[in-house]
């Protein structure tokens, strides 16, 4: 049958001719050739007048099922080329969900560096993170820890005091009439973790503080602190010096010392400003830079969290980070911390090594 081998060779040569085709008016072309009206199939489909009229339903049949198979093909490369035109207008495919390559991946505050790296080099010695609220009562922050009412640090004139109204219902309850406030130091952490549990206790609690300064160079209204708090049994100053001398050692470098001056602290008996020297350090030209202080527990302190000081003991620290990281980076003005100058924040990129890790 002549004409269904013609179909079919057509049908053949139109799927190749149309492959080929990349662009509209080769499509046209290669429409106008096939169905136009000189077409191939036109041509066949005109010559079906002169088929045998017994043969005509099946060629006729033949020729409709070619002339579908070919809209098919036509349909086929109209949707490919659309695509492909709108694909060259669009550009190169973007993933709109990966991070853009132009974005700074960010970098750590250095406060952020000093304070991890801090609490990595204590728990490598066993101590665990505490946290504790930054809105406190006038007890965790002062009476438990035998700071009388009349102590200069409870001045108004030092301290944030909340109105005797405010309400704060993630805080303990107000015993009595004492006040709210915002806590003057870390130290109000070590009451809390005691309150909660028997000795022996490791723990490290940094965080932000707030006093009534004037901002300066060297003062903020809102800093940081670190506090560490061991009580176990036979504790002493000398542990208390071996860590500290550890701990500023492996923040600043083997070439920093440590030293104690007698101090007076509520908490503590006996108590000590702590210095430590870096002159190693680029920028440090100061012998001695006061650091923190720190001392033994104070008995009255055990015997208000419910320890018996006749078998525990225990030292206790607490630190300015800002001045820390001032010394580590060689940092003059702590209210650079605060600006969130990109210029500035972008200097401390995987500066503290091990702050990076998470350590
Ligand atoms: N809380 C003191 C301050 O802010 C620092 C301090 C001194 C903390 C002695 C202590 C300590 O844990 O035992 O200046």
């Amino acid at each position: 049958m002549e004409m269904q081998e013609q179909l079919s060779s057509l049908l053949a040569k139109a799927a190749a001719d149309l492959q080929a085709v990349r662009s509209r008016p080769e499509l046209e072309a290669a429409k106008a050739r096939l169905v136009g009206p000189n077409g191939e199939l036109t041509a066949l489909m005109k010559q079906m007048g002169s088929v045998p009229k017994e043969q005509r339903p099946a060629l006729g049949k033949l020729v409709n099922e070619a002339k579908a198979r070919v809209q098919e093909l036509l349909e086929a490369k109209v949707g490919e080329i659309g695509e492909s035109e709108l694909s060259s207008r669009l550009g190169r495919p973007v993933d709109s969900t990966l991070p853009s390559p132009d974005a700074s991946p960010g970098t750590f505050h250095p406060l952020t560096l000093v304070r991890e790296e801090l609490c990595s080099i204590l728990r490598k010695v066993g101590f665990t993170v505490a946290d504790g609220p930054e809105v406190e009562t006038e007890f965790y922050c002062f009476d438990a820890l035998n700071t009388p009412p009349d102590h200069p640090a409870r001045d108004p004139q030092d301290t944030f005091y909340f109105p005797t109204g405010a309400r704060f219902e993630n805080v303990s309850k107000r015993r009595g009439d004492e006040r709210y406030l915002l806590r003057t130091h870390t130290s109000s952490v070590q009451v809390r973790t005691m309150l909660k549990g028997p000795p022996p206790i490791r723990i490290v609690s940094p965080g932000r503080v707030y006093r009534r300064d004037t901002t300066d160079a060297s003062h903020s209204a809102n800093f940081h602190q670190i506090e560490c708090l061991y009580v176990d049994r036979g504790v002493t100053v000398r542990d208390l010096k071996a860590l500290l001398d550890h701990l500023f050692a492996a923040l600043l470098g083997p070439g920093t010392k440590t030293r104690f001056r007698p101090h007076y602290f509520g908490y503590t008996e006996p108590s000590f400003e702590v210095d430590l020297s870096a002159l190693h350090l680029p920028k440090v030209n100061k012998e001695w830079i006061e650091i923190g202080g720190c001392g033994m527990v104070d008995p009255e302190v055990f015997r208000t969290v419910g320890y018996d000081p006749e078998v525990w003991t225990g030292y206790a620290f607490g630190m300015g980070i800002e001045r820390l990281a001032m010394t580590l980076y060689g940092i003059d003005d702590i209210r650079l911390f605060y600006q969130n100058d990109l210029r500035f924040l972008g200097q401390f990129r995987g500066a503290a090594q091990g702050a990076a890790r998470g350590g």
